[in-house]
């Protein structure tokens, strides 16, 4: 449904995107991940077809995004960074006005802004104007707008930006069912818990370059973290210190405020039942213990700051 072909975009010297291919089909959320000014937000105003790539091309459902603007838009639902403009129309006004531009007829805007307006609890601001909307408000009106033809493909830019953890986590059930029912995703982010709760695949990109495409597993199992064993305990302290003597333990690390200890493994030993194994030979108390997946966090530092010059 999406595909982007060597899409690159230069300012002056500066290359804001290079290169970046990639596909998303259809039941897929793609992730954008990437510390801010890595060309997130440039590739996909050239999805969309609001920015005219310096090299290679976007397609939407086949469509070139500049060359067959009209049948490529139509498929998109696009929520640009920032706040949506209009300041002076209201809500209700401004979701119409989309309605309008989308060619719905009129029965169908009006089942269709209920749908979104209940979707995005926007009952209570309804006939209030864009510019005296709260940021979260605004944010969701802006989502309201993409959403409101009931698209096939999806383009979000940092959807959950400026809300509170109440709405993030609404917004983030919202585009759950969305690709539930089929849709292509793509969102941008640069919060790596959204990855692990949204993305079927994640894009890392630092200075406009794709430097890895995986699922989000697949990035925890780079992690240094990966199978390690994070256990807490009254003697973390001197757990910390006795048990580097195990084999195929290669670092022990303290975190005192929540008293706990994680034991990094050899890359890819599993030391479980050994760790566990040995703290019942030495009596040690365990108020929890566990195996890490990963810290994305972590990979994410790892390789981007490899790419830095
Ligand atoms: N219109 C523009 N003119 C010049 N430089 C730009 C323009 N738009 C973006 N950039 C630069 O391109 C780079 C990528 O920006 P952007 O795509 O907004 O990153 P992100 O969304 O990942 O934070 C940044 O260095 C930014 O300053
Ligand atoms: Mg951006």
């Amino acid at each position: 449904m999406i595909e982007a072909d060597c899409l690159s975009k230069h300012y002056g010297r500066l290359a804001a995107v290079d290169q970046v291919s990639f596909k998303v089909a259809k039941g897929e959320v793609l992730g954008f991940l990437g510390p801010n000014g890595a060309g997130k937000s440039t590739t996909m105003r050239m999805l969309t077809g609001f920015l005219v790539p310096s090299q290679g091309s976007a397609r939407i459902g086949g469509y070139d995004s500049i060359k067959q603007p009209m049948k490529s838009k139509a498929l998109v639902g696009y929520l640009p960074e920032g706040a949506p403009g209009y300041g002076e129309m209201t809500v209700h006004e401004f979701l119409s006005f989309i309605a309008a531009v989308r060619g719905l007829k009129r029965n169908e805007r009006i089942k269709h802004i209920a749908q979104v307006v209940e979707q995005l609890q926007l009952e209570a601001v309804l006939y209030q104007t864009l510019e005296t909307l709260s940021k979260g408000f605004r944010r969701r009106v802006g989502l309201a707008q993409a959403i409101l033809h009931d698209p096939q493909v999806l383009i979000l830019d940092e959807p959950t930006d400026g809300l509170d953890p109440n709405q993030k986590h609404e917004v983030r059930l919202l585009i759950q069912k969305l690709a539930q029912s089929n849709k292509a995703i793509v969102i941008s982010t640069h919060i790596l818990e959204e990855v692990e709760a949204l993305c079927s695949r994640a894009l890392i990109i630092a200075q406009g370059r794709i430097v890895a495409d995986d699922t989000p597993q697949g990035l925890q199992q780079r992690s240094r973290y990966h199978n390690a064993i994070s256990l807490i305990s009254p003697d973390y302290h001197a757990i910390a210190e006795a048990i580097r003597e195990l084999p195929k333990v290669v670092d022990v690390e303290i975190l005192a405020q929540k008293s706990q200890v994680t034991i990094v493994p050899e890359k890819g030993a599993l030391i479980l039942d050994d760790v566990e194994a040995w703290l019942r030979e030495h009596a040690w108390s365990i108020t929890s213990i566990y195996r890490e997946t990963g810290r994305l966090d972590d990979v994410f530092r790892q390789i981007t700051a490899g790419v830095r010059t």
